[in-house]
């Protein structure tokens, strides 16, 4: 089964929104070439609304990188699946370890946010991952599985359908030292594996699971030549648009 890739760039908490304009007119014309695999920008929630107008009549999808599980209400400097929608997102980023590290997001948020995110038609791209303690001990598989399986509880394989899963040791996120493609594969593996006990074979082969971690121009070909890997998410080198268009021809 061959799978179409997803190059999501996760700006995190960089760019103004005129940067953000300005990125995008020096980005689109380096890969408007690019017809097979799919590019979202995950923006800055301020940055949303002016990504999404330089991208209109593109193939570049537009992504927030949190949102809060409920629809509305007294959550201050909270913003909703539907707001980030209207606001022309297609995608969003759930669980990042930046928001489980800092923030408080914990397995069972992760589950509601996702939930919601589904039925707003949103594809979100759900981040597992374990630590180095975690990795150093033997327990990346049960982390893995832990993740996953509390993501997905109560979610039907037909509301998952748009669903994307990053990837991201989080021992490998901002710190130069990439997971090898072969041991980011085994990881895919095990995360294809719980997609498929949750939703079925047929699903798990479609599901996409990105990288994520240190991903740059210089080792995307290595990384995406296995099979296992369907695409990436990159934090520091998709904040540059000629960084982040060679690792999208990661071929060439
Ligand atoms: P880096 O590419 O900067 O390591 O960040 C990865 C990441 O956290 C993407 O979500």
């Amino acid at each position: 089964m061959t799978r179409n890739k997803l190059f999501a760039a996760n700006w995190k908490m960089y760019k103004t929104p005129p940067q953000a304009t300005e990125f995008v007119a020096a980005f689109l014309p380096m890969v408007a070439d690019v017809t097979a695999d799919d590019i979202a920008l995950c923006a800055p929630a301020v940055c949303i609304s002016a990504v999404a107008g330089a991208v209109k009549g593109s193939r570049i999808g537009v992504g927030a990188q949190n949102m809060h599980w409920e629809k509305e209400g007294a959550f201050t400097g909270e913003i909703s699946a539907e707001m980030i929608a209207a606001s022309g997102c297609q995608y969003v980023i759930l669980g990042h370890s930046e928001r489980r590290q800092y923030f408080g997001e914990t397995d069972a948020t992760v589950n509601r946010k996702l939930e919601v995110a589904l039925e707003a038609g949103l594809t979100p791209i759900v981040c597992v991952g374990e630590v180095i303690e975690e990795r150093e001990a033997g327990l990346t598989d049960d982390v893995l599985r832990r993740q996953c399986t509390s993501a997905f509880r109560g979610i039907s394989a037909a509301k998952a359908a748009k669903l994307a899963i990053a990837y991201e040791p989080v021992w490998a996120i901002g710190t130069g030292k990439t997971a090898t493609p072969q041991l980011a594969a085994q990881a895919h593996e095990t995360i294809r594996h719980e997609a498929s006990k949750a939703f079925g074979k047929g699903f798990a082969e479609k599901l996409r699971i990105l990288y994520g971690g240190s991903v740059k121009p210089e080792n995307a070909k290595a990384l995406m030549s296995e099979a296992e890997l369907d695409g990436a998410l990159v934090g520091g080198a998709s904040l540059d648009p000629k960084s982040f268009a060679a690792i999208v021809h990661y071929q060439a």
